[in-house]
């Protein structure tokens, strides 16, 4: 059921815009170039439209936090966008001072320019609703010279910030194209999806993954939950399984005796649904060497799932109609430790499965093995998807709801 505008329900033509985007990206170290451009490429259709469509379009942008060491300025960004859109957007070092004010009543119908790092405001981490962001500073000055907001910005959708929940309090808001195909992928695959539905988890954060197998098997949105990684070693100590004291170092970051005896609950109650691996890969002085669960424990590092685990997974994910994946097998920055998560997805796009990938290290995962363009939908989001996946309310998206809600009733 429709629970937000989208860019076919405003007017748009010669209305001035504040487009939220997430282009937050990896960037070099040293130089701060940009690294990877995807973000920047994924907002392009709905600037293109909104530009077509004659919008006067102010682009609001975070990279990185304060603190960081690539917390830097959006210029290398709106130089990225100007080149990938063959349109000029112009960088304004200001987010709603005189230089912005200026540079936002000079804009013409089908211009674009880019604010500055908006995290440069104070205030715009600062946790709070969206009734109360919407009477910060920044969203009274910009919504004055302002007719609409559009969000693109699902890879944040899950931070109640001022530039991205205030203003849909005081504007009427829509989802950008961006947003709106986010939000139908997670659809399919959360609310509706085909059956086999699977899901593959690994990557590191292994106490959400133990939420995502709770919510996934206890609302019957998967049939299978297949784990790797270390999410798939917790959940083999979970078993009782000794992995060997380096494995378990590396699992104790995020290891705890209460991760723990929530895995045994959930191997108690969803256990037929919930497949964990049947061998890993050792590294052997920089070899890989497949070893059944019967040579653990071992002294040697867990750094992929085995081959025979490898060739079960991939056989499980090519019969299902629906495949989500976050997070890798197994080490990917070494090629000799990539074969369990190469194989698994390209299992995954063998077939005619609806299959959804997300988070930055799964994408360039799948970018290396040439498989990503594969994928029925490749996900923006690393957090905001994963907050998602577990359920909870993304506040972006509440935002957008609410506006709704407020214009529907009008
Ligand atoms: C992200 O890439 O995770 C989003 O842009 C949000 O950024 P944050 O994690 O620094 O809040
Ligand atoms: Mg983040």
């Amino acid at each position: 059921m429709k629970d937000h505008f989208t860019l076919d329900d405003l007017g748009i033509e010669g209305r001035t815009v504040i487009y939220r985007v997430d282009i937050n990206s990896p960037l070099k170290e040293g130089t701060l170039e940009l690294a990877n451009d995807n973000r920047i490429r994924e907002i392009l259709p709905t600037l293109r439209e909104l530009l077509n469509r004659r919008a006067k379009v102010i682009i609001l942008a975070h990279q990185s936090r304060p603190g960081k060491w690539d917390y830097t300025s959006m210029e290398r960004h709106a130089r990225r966008t100007s080149e990938l859109l063959g349109v000029d957007v112009p960088y304004v070092n200001d987010i709603w001072g005189e230089e912005a004010k200026k540079a936002i009543s000079r804009l013409k119908p089908g211009e674009a320019i880019m604010l500055r790092n908006v995290r440069d405001e104070k205030g715009e981490m600062d946790k709070l609703s969206m009734e109360e962001h919407s009477h910060a500073r920044m969203v009274r000055e910009l919504s004055a010279l302002a007719d609409l907001y559009v969000s693109d910005a699902f890879g944040a959708a899950h931070r109640s910030q001022c530039s991205l929940v205030g203003f849909q309090a005081v504007l009427p808001s829509a989802a950008g194209r961006l947003m709106e195909k986010e939000l139908e992928a997670l659809r399919q695959v959360i609310d509706d999806p085909s059956h086999p539905c699977v899901f593959v988890l690994g990557g590191s954060k292994f106490s959400d993954a133990i939420k995502v197998v709770d919510r996934v098997l206890k609302e019957n949105i998967a049939d299978k939950v297949l784990l790797v990684g270390l999410a798939g070693n917790a959940f083999l100590k979970a078993k009782g399984v000794a992995l060997g004291k380096k494995s378990e170092d590396i699992l104790m970051e995020e290891f705890t005796e209460d991760n723990l005896a929530a895995a045994k609950v959930l191997l108690e109650v969803y256990g037929e649904h919930i497949e964990t691996p049947v061998d890993v890969a050792l590294d052997d002085n920089g070899k890989r060497k497949d070893v059944p669960l019967s040579a653990l424990p071992s002294e040697l590092p867990i750094m992929d799932i085995g081959k025979e685990t490898a060739a079960r997974f991939s056989d499980i994910v090519s019969k299902a109609c629906t495949v989500f994946i976050s997070g890798p097998a197994g080490v990917i920055e070494r090629e000799e430790f990539s074969l369990g998560t190469r194989a698994i997805m390209e299992a995954t796009v063998s077939g005619d499965t609806f299959s959804v990938i997300g988070g930055g290290h799964t994408v360039s995962a799948a970018q290396k093995y040439g498989c990503c363009d594969r994928f029925s939908y490749v996900s923006t989001g690393g957090g905001a998807l994963e907050n998602y996946i577990m359920g909870k309310p993304l506040p972006v998206v509440e935002a957008l709801k609410a506006a709704y809600k407020r214009g529907k009733g009008k």
